[in-house]
């Protein structure tokens, strides 16, 4: 069996700062095997660089990072994505995915301390979003027939979605081949965790960590003026109302998610 703590998208440096306040509580109340995070927007709120990437990993011990729309804010991702232990992986769809970033595309396998391998697989959802976009179905149709993911059990999906129908639909279409399939991009929780066809843990989206005085992560009062002007001002992420929010799962050997729970905590340490 592996328990996976799994944690939505991560904002800025308030959303670090969360993380690594909830976690040193998070690890002594519960066994965590593998800790994953969606890292689309811990640089600033958009995109991965090189420092944060090693404070995930390195500081925090992450074990992997999804990303989503926002994956290629940040240039030096593609060099990330190249290292030889890289923990990243990039939405299989993803628009403008460059040449020579080959590796992580969509899915990489993993193997745990004791030896069990697990694949994460990252799509990209259609509607609301760049209707340009590879259907995410047929995404995670062509990694799953892929030789190499047939071999392992143990498969998570994150669905970097805005739409929660379709997320939910992912859910029920993918969840006897997968053992966790989550929602991440909408930065709200919802609180319909639970396990799908007696396989697949599953919730619409895990919501962000980062600061909830926001819209969405970011200062509300410039995102209001946003709204109101029509103006791209510059966006800069809430330090105010951290919540940390978050996925654990137990999957067992064969593939099925025996158990899973929802968590939000609410931590002051922002700065
Ligand atoms: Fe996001
Ligand atoms: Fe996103």
């Amino acid at each position: 069996m592996i328990n996976f703590l799994v944690i939505g998208d991560v904002i800025g440096r308030p959303g670090r700062n969360i993380l690594t306040e909830g976690l040193s509580i998070l690890r002594s109340q519960k066994k965590i095997d593998i800790l994953l995070v969606n890292g689309e927007n811990v640089a600033g709120g958009f995109g991965i660089t090189r420092k944060t990437y090693s404070y995930l990993v390195d500081k925090l011990g992450v074990d992997v990072i999804t990303l989503g729309n926002h994956w290629h804010d940040k240039p030096e991702v593609d060099e990330l994505t190249s290292l030889e232990d890289s923990r990243l992986v990039v939405p299989y769809n993803a628009k403008g995915i460059k040449e020579g970033v080959s590796a992580g595309v969509g899915y990489r396998i993993f193997t745990t301390r004791q030896g069990l391998q697990y694949v994460v697989m990252n799509v990209l959802g259609k509607v609301f979003m760049n209707p340009e976009t590879r259907s995410p179905f047929e995404s995670v149709e062509l990694m799953l027939q892929d030789p190499v993911v047939q071999k392992v059990a143990i498969k998570l999906l994150d669905v970097h979605a805005e739409a929660t129908s379709e997320k939910q639909g992912m859910g029920f279409y993918f969840a006897s081949r997968c053992s966790i399939i989550y929602g991440t991009h909408s930065h709200v929780p919802t609180s319909d965790e639970r396990i799908l066809e007696d396989h697949a843990g599953f919730i619409t989206d895990i919501g962000m960590t980062g600061g909830y005085d926001s819209v969405i992560g970011m200062k509300k009062s410039r995102a209001i003026e946003r709204m109101l002007s029509g103006t791209h001002n510059k966006l800069e992420p809430s330090k105010k109302d951290g919540w940390l929010c978050a996925l654990y799962c137990s999957v067992e050997e064969d593939g099925r998610c025996s158990k899973i729970e929802r968590i939000q905590m609410r931590l002051s340490n922002l700065q």
